[in-house]
């Protein structure tokens, strides 16, 4: 097996999916692809575009303006026909398992150089658009059961998570990801891209809008669930609906030296899993545990760790059953810039965005450290883990 290295990152800012107040509402799901495409080749001039063996580019929704985006994006954008793209989707994993695939090509020798990318936009996409259920699923699933709130609904209560864990994580991870923002370590991974403000002016987007610098833990206290009556999950503790494009270049090491340039993490291996998707949020956990059990290495070992906050429930049952970390915030590995329910969560994006933020946060956080972890739950049950090593 060749060694496949992480040369790159590059991710937009994410805007929130919001007709008359997210930064990007002007712009085309396709287009923040383009962006990232544009930043990458430009922040790797010895990569030409017609040397990448493939794109593969997960998408959660993609129908509309998301059909096919890998492909249409980079045409669109004037990249070469000549190379190969596949638009991977399993729900929120989706930027993973197109991680992993390319990872994959890259370590049996069929390809040199793959980008990973993701991208979505759940203003122009809305969630579960153009679904069409099978309607046999629901005599197996009670289909009250199965929209994401539901599930994280549920994954609190199975799964015994207070309300106050909830509240107090979220406020964490906005907590952590301001402290990130303000101190500019995001800036090796986001591309600016121009966008508009809330009066339709326009303004070069260098940072993520939903985080918020203040929190009002009395506010939080108070908001009810949209998603159940008396429920326990609430907008502060679910992640927002959001709009963003990443991606990352890959090589085989040998490519990688050839071309003389430099890497500091290798794929070291990738897990899909499945679980019941009433509780899709523990699907981590089946995900995680695959990676544990063939490498007999334990959350401890980890140096850090991205769990992608889809909701504060379902982040915080995973962080406990796999022992990540401590069973609340604050965190020693888990999210050290944030998570999901501050930084936003464009679904088929994120699984390849918190493998940028793993690698930016392992380099500059704990650059001693030998193993990162990022995993992510998605809608109906699929999941995805990858493990990276520190190369020596
Ligand atoms: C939870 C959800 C329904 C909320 O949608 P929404 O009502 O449009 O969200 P808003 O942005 O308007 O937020 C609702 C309110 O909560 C407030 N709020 C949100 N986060 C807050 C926080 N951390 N602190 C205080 N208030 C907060 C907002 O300010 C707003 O209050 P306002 O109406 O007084 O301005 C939506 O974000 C959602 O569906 N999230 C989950 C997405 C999902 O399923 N992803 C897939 C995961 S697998």
């Amino acid at each position: 097996m060749k060694e496949c290295v992480f040369i790159d990152g590059v991710r937009t800012p994410n805007g929130r999916a919001h007709a008359e107040k997210g930064w990007f509402r002007n712009l085309r799901p396709d287009d923040l692809l383009g962006e990232v495409y544009k930043a990458l080749f430009a922040r790797n001039p010895k990569v030409a575009p017609e040397d990448v063996d493939a794109l593969f580019v997960g998408c959660a929704n993609p129908s509309g303006m998301q059909n096919d985006i890998g492909r249409l994006a980079w045409l669109a954008h004037g990249y070469p026909e000549s190379v190969a793209s596949n638009t991977i989707t399993n729900q929120c994993p989706s930027g993973m398992a197109a991680t992993i695939h390319a990872a994959r090509a890259i370590m049996t020798g069929e390809a040199d150089i793959m980008i990973a990318a993701g991208a979505e936009d759940m203003q122009k996409v809305p969630m579960a658009a153009n679904m069409d259920f099978p309607p046999q699923l629901f005599n197996r699933y009670n289909p009250m059961e199965i929209p994401m709130g539901s599930t994280a609904e549920k994954v609190a209560e199975t799964y015994k998570v207070a309300r106050e864990d909830m509240d107090n994580m979220a406020i964490w991870s906005h907590k952590k990801a301001s402290e990130a923002r303000n101190a500019g370590k995001f800036k090796g991974e986001i591309v600016p891209v121009m966008g508009v403000d809330d009066e339709g002016k326009e303004f070069l987007v260098d940072r993520d809008q939903w985080v918020r610098d203040k929190m009002d833990p009395e506010k939080m206290a108070s908001m009810q669930s949209p998603f159940k009556p008396g429920g326990v999950v609430t907008a502060a503790t679910s992640s927002p609906l959001t709009q963003g494009a990443c991606a990352l270049l890959m090589m085989s090491r040998e490519k990688a030296d050839e071309l003389g340039l430099s890497y500091s993490y290798r794929y070291k291996m990738g897990s899909f899993g499945a679980c019941d998707p009433t509780l899709m949020g523990i699907g981590p956990i089946v995900a995680v545990n695959k990676i544990f059990e063939k490498t007999g290495l334990k959350g401890e070992d980890m140096a850090a760790v991205e769990l992608n906050e889809a909701f504060a429930s379902q982040a915080l049952a995973c962080i406990r059953e796999l022992k990540l970390d401590k069973d609340n915030a604050p965190f020693d590995r888990v999210n050290l810039w944030g998570g999901a329910l501050a930084l936003g969560h464009p679904l088929g994006e994120s699984g390849a965005r918190i493998i940028i933020t793993l690698l930016n946060v392992l380099k500059n956080e704990k650059p001693e450290g030998k193993y990162g972890l990022a995993s992510l739950c998605g809608g109906f049950g699929n999941t995805a883990a990858i493990l990276v090593e520190k190369v020596d």
